[in-house]
C-alpha cells in the first residue's frame, strides 16, 4: 500500500503525464554528474525540491515541478559525442528546450525554467521568473549533494525515486 502525504500526491499528480513519457524515461539511461545517479533521478530530485520551495513561497509550484523535471531533457550520451565538458554546460539547456517543446505543450514559464537553468554560468541566459530562479538554485543544490556523495546516502533518495516507478503510476 502506498502512503503519501497531500504534498507528495500533488507532486505526483502534477508530473504524472510527463514522467510516463518515453523521452522522459530515456533520461534513466543517461548518467549525470556522478556514477549511479541517472539524469532522470537528478531531474526528479530537482523537480521535487523546486516544488517544495515554491509551495512554501506561494509561487507556481506546478511549473517548478514540470520545468524541473524537463530541465535536463537533452537526451545526449556525451560519451558518444565529441563535445567538450565546457560546451556541454552551455548547449544542453537548448537541447532540453527543443526536446521538451517538441514533446509537450509547455508553458512560457516552463520554457524559461529549462532555457535559463544554468544561470549565472550562462551569463546572458537570465531567469525571467522567480520560479525559474528557484529551479536554477535547486539544480545547483541537488548537483552538489550528488557530486559530494551525500545524495547517495540520503533516505529520501529511494522515496523520491519512487515518484518514477510507483507513485506517479498509482495516482
Ligand atoms: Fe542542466
Ligand atoms: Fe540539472
Amino acid at each position: 500500500m502506498i502512503s503519501l502525504n497531500s504534498r507528495q500526491i500533488e507532486f505526483a499528480t502534477v508530473i504524472r503525464d510527463l514522467i510516463r513519457n518515453e523521452k522522459v524515461q530515456q533520461m534513466e539511461y543517461i548518467k549525470h554528474h556522478v556514477g549511479g545517479v541517472s539524469c532522470l533521478e537528478h531531474s526528479i530530485f530537482v523537480a521535487y525540491l523546486s516544488f517544495v520551495i515554491c509551495k512554501k513561497l506561494n509561487l507556481d509550484a506546478a511549473a517548478a515541478a514540470r520545468g524541473g523535471l524537463l530541465h535536463d531533457l537533452y537526451l545526449c550520451d556525451w560519451n558518444k559525442e565529441n563535445v567538450s565538458r565546457i560546451r556541454r554546460l552551455f548547449i544542453h539547456p537548448q537541447l532540453a528546450l527543443k526536446n521538451a517543446s517538441e514533446t509537450f505543450a509547455i508553458t512560457n514559464v516552463e520554457k524559461d525554467i529549462i532555457e535559463n537553468h544554468m544561470w549565472p554560468l550562462t551569463i546572458s541566459k537570465i531567469p525571467h521568473h522567480r520560479v525559474s530562479a528557484i529551479v536554477s538554485l535547486a539544480d545547483k543544490i541537488c548537483a552538489t549533494l550528488e557530486m559530494c556523495g551525500v545524495y547517495a546516502k540520503m533516505k529520501t533518495r529511494r522515496r523520491l525515486y519512487n515518484f518514477n516507478s510507483r507513485y506517479s503510476y498509482a495516482i
